[in-house]
């Protein structure tokens, strides 16, 4: 069987969900996928992205790591984890974007049965992580995936993370996702890639 492709989009404005990211990805080639690593592209003007010190420094910086997400992305996916921060409760209007232009392929039924995941970091560690992955489930079960939480399948989870999807605390300064965060992230990796290998061997 070919490799499993594993497409990990997120939105990040500091650092911290692209870093849940790079170590999911790690995770889904620790367990044989091939990776593709987007960012969705911000959407606020200029005015915006200077309303905080770094901001627009860092979204440049990672603008020339990372190519923008595309909806061929997708089609070629056997699975995909989507990361956002949390933005009041939910998610970012620039993951949302990413997710919102691919009702072509929903229109087609292209993306059902793929393996989906999601992943947040919030500044506040009960400021909405979970029901901002939550709320990544809907666009996700209308789109065709199956939907992979992570549960309490690996010990990792009983330090960090949450049973819906990885996630870490910034605490208002930046603080980046802590070593048991990425640990859960690489598990998300590995999980993902798990369900759609099996997924993928029944088509
Ligand atoms: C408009 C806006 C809304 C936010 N809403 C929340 C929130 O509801 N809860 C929370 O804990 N953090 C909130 N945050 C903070 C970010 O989610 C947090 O700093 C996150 O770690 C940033 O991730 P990033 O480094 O990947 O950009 C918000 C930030 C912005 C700019």
């Amino acid at each position: 069987m070919d490799k499993v492709k594993i497409l990990i989009v997120f939105y990040s404005r500091t650092g911290s969900t692209e870093a849940l990211a790079k170590a999911v990805g790690e995770g889904a080639e620790a367990a044989g996928a091939e990776v593709r690593l987007r960012r969705a592209r911000d959407i606020v003007g200029p005015d915006v992205m200077a309303k905080a010190p770094g901001w627009a420094e860092s979204s440049a910086r990672m603008n020339a790591i990372y190519e923008a997400p595309t909806s061929d992305d997708a089609v070629w996916a056997d699975g995909a984890a989507f990361g956002t921060p949390t933005r009041f409760g939910n998610v970012s209007s620039e993951l949302k974007a990413y997710i919102d232009s691919l009702g072509g392929l929903w229109f087609q039924g292209k993306l059902n049965g793929k393996a989906g995941g999601a992943f947040t970091s919030t500044s506040g560690p009960h400021g909405g992580n979970e029901s901002t992955i939550i709320s990544l489930y809907n666009p996700l079960a209308h789109l065709g995936f199956i939907i992979v939480p992570l549960g309490y399948a690996d010990p990792v989870m009983f330090r960090a993370g949450t049973p819906y999807g990885a996630s870490s605390v910034s605490h208002q300064n930046g603080a980046p996702p802590t070593a048991d965060d990425l640990e859960v992230a690489r598990f998300q990796g590995r999980r993902l890639t798990e369900v759609a290998r099996a997924l993928k061997s029944k088509v």
